[in-house]
């Protein structure tokens, strides 16, 4: 396995990006205001793992399943839930948290979906974006690596459902 990301890395990425996510959430919301993290399985439960410990902020975590139909290696657009949110998020300060956005459907989606149901406010982060594969406009407001076109596992993405627990953001070599 070539390793793209590593461990050490990463954990210095989820730092700063916790650091900067925080300051904003303080100047919008207010100091003691509440922030809901939105972690999206499967992939992003470790990165959202990690990034909740780098958040100083009164926090709450959430959870949605998703599951997109389609093609094998890019979804389709056809999203469909598997698990919703626990708690209703309106007038609640949202924090959407992806592993990572490839075409951009499946955040779409749900930037739609959770915009519909009145939060006060909705920030996206995801570690990974591979902007050369965008088939919609838009990205996360908060991106902890671009990267190319490659295959990439670990830290919580999967092939065929294996590989999650790298503690490492590899390519898989043919
Ligand atoms: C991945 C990832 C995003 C989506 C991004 O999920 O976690 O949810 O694909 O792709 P898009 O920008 O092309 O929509 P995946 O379908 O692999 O499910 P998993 O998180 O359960 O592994």
């Amino acid at each position: 396995m070539k390793v793209l990301l590593s461990a050490d890395a990463i954990a210095a990425r989820v730092r700063t990006l916790g650091a900067q996510i925080a300051r904003d959430h303080r100047a919008r919301a207010g100091e003691d205001e509440e922030l809901v993290l939105v972690c999206v399985l499967k992939g992003a439960f470790v990165f959202a793992a990690d990034l909740a410990r780098a958040l100083d902020v009164p926090l709450r975590v959430e959870f949605l399943g998703v599951q997109s139909y389609g093609e094998a290696t890019a979804s389709s657009g056809d999203v469909r839930l598997t698990l919703d949110l626990g708690h209703s998020i309106a007038g609640k300060h949202v924090l959407l948290v992806e592993d990572i956005v490839d075409t951009g459907l499946t955040l779409s989606y749900l930037l739609g979906m959770l915009r519909a149901r009145g939060p006060a406010s909705l920030t996206t982060c995801a570690l990974l974006d591979k902007p050369s594969r965008r088939r919609v406009e838009g990205g996360a407001d908060h991106v902890g690596f671009a990267i190319g076109d490659v295959f990439v596992v670990g830290y919580g993405l999967d092939h065929a459902g294996l590989y999650r627990n790298l503690p490492y953001i590899g390519v898989l070599e043919a």
